[in-house]
Parts: C-alpha cells; structure tokens; sequence
C-alpha cells in the first residue's frame, strides 16, 4: 500500500473541519475483482464513521438495499467499463438510491486531464497521482480519449440515473498482472497503457471521503 504526502489536508485536519458524529446510518458498497478496491471502501468507511455513528461495509454482489440508510458510498474498479457488479447495484437499488444521499467512487489505472472538475454538473474528485496530460491536446490519441472523465463518468451517471450521486471521485487503483490472465494483460497494458504496481493514494482517498461524509450527512 503506497502512502504519500499530499498538499491536501491531512485526515485529521479533515476530520478536524467537519462537526462531531451526528448519528445516522451509513453504507458502503463496493466491487473488486483483484481484491484492492475493498480496501479502499475500508478507508472510505473509517471517514465515514467521523460523522456516521453506524456504517456497515458491504460486497455489491450481496450488500443489502439502500433503504433504510442515512448516506450510500458505491465504488468499483474500472474493468473496461465500471465493474458490472457495482453497475448490476445501481440497476437493482435505482429508486431507493433516487431518495438516499449517495456518492461514488471509481479506481482506475489511466486517467486524461480535461481540466474540468465536473461531469454531468457532478463535482469529480481526481486523484492528481492518476491524472495525465495528454500530449498534444488538440488532438488526443485513441488511449486519452477512452480515459477521459467525461467517458468513464458519463456512462455510470447513466447507470444511476434518474438517481443523481452527490460527488464522483477517481482515485488510482492496483494493477496486479500476476493475477490476470494473458488478455487482460494485453488489455491494460496494450489498450489503456497501464502502469502495473500499487499506484493507490489513501491519504487522497481520506481526505475525499471526510468531505464527502460532511456533505451526505447534510441531508
Ligand atoms: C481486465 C482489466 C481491465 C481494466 N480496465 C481498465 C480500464 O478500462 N480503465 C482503467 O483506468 N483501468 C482499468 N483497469 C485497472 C483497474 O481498474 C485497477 O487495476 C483497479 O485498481 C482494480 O481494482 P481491484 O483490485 O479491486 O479489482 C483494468 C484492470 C483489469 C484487470
């Protein structure tokens, strides 16, 4: 797990901006394939539990409805689209997400800048380890375009909606190839131009939760 220092408040000055626990339910769901996106809801979900007194975190294969809960956080790998599990939860929970304040969260191993900070008229958080400039940016190559916010979030506003998420964060994920098979390999390699290794930031990923708690809790 890679930890790096960040211009970006602390968790402890995050925590420390945001109002004592005010109660109420959290959820958290998540999708993986390799494993590394649960441990990034785990830290999505100790922020959480600055503000929420009761957060559970759960599989999107199996995690339970929204309903009932105060404030959901759904997050998924990018696995040539959004992990199908965390799309297949949105599909099933639409309506009841529809009256529950909720965000996302997607790991992903290629991102282009398009310098802009929202999709949709959704905030989206990146994570500037992830990010990269494209090139030449009149003219963006086929890899820049397929990792372009706007593609990647379109499609899982789409998914959601009439359900609107709060907030949208990118965060950098893992990229084990010793755990893919020789496709995937060609995939993330060849295709999105991936870097293997552990590229996660959590002090980013903290940071991001402990806003993003603030504003679920506020109703
Ligand atoms: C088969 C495969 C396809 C992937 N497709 C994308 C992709 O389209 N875009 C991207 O940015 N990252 C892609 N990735 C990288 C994953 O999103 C990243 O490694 C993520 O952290 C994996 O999370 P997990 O360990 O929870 O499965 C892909 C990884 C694999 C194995």
């Amino acid at each position: 797990m890679t930890e790096e220092s960040s211009a970006r408040p602390s968790p402890a000055e995050t925590r420390g901006s945001i109002r004592a626990a005010v109660g109420g339910r959290a959820l958290v769901v998540f999708a993986t394939r390799h494993g590394s996106t649960g441990e990034v809801a785990e830290a999505v979900a100790d922020e959480l539990r600055s503000v929420f007194a009761d957060v559970q975190v759960a599989d999107a294969r199996t995690g339970p409805s929204p309903a009932g809960y105060d404030a959901v956080v759904l997050g998924g790998p990018m696995i040539m689209g959004w992990h199908k599990d965390a799309r297949r939860y949105v599909k099933r929970h639409r309506d009841q997400l529809s009256s529950v304040p909720f965000a996302l969260f997607v790991t992903a191993a290629s991102l282009t800048e398009d310098g802009l900070d929202a999709v949709g008229g959704v905030p989206v958080a990146k994570d500037p380890w992830l990010v990269k400039k494209p090139r030449n940016t009149d003219r963006l190559s086929r890899k820049e375009r397929y990792a372009l916010p706007r593609h990647y979030v379109g499609d899982i506003l789409a998914a959601c909606a009439p359900a609107t998420p709060r907030s949208v964060a990118l965060f950098a994920g893992s990229l084990d190839l010793t755990a893919m098979n020789i496709l995937e390999r060609l995939f993330v390699l060849l295709v999105i131009g991936a870097t293997p290794g552990d590229g996660r930031h959590f002090d980013f990923v903290r940071s991001w939760a402990g806003e993003t708690a603030g504003e679920l809790s506020a109703g």
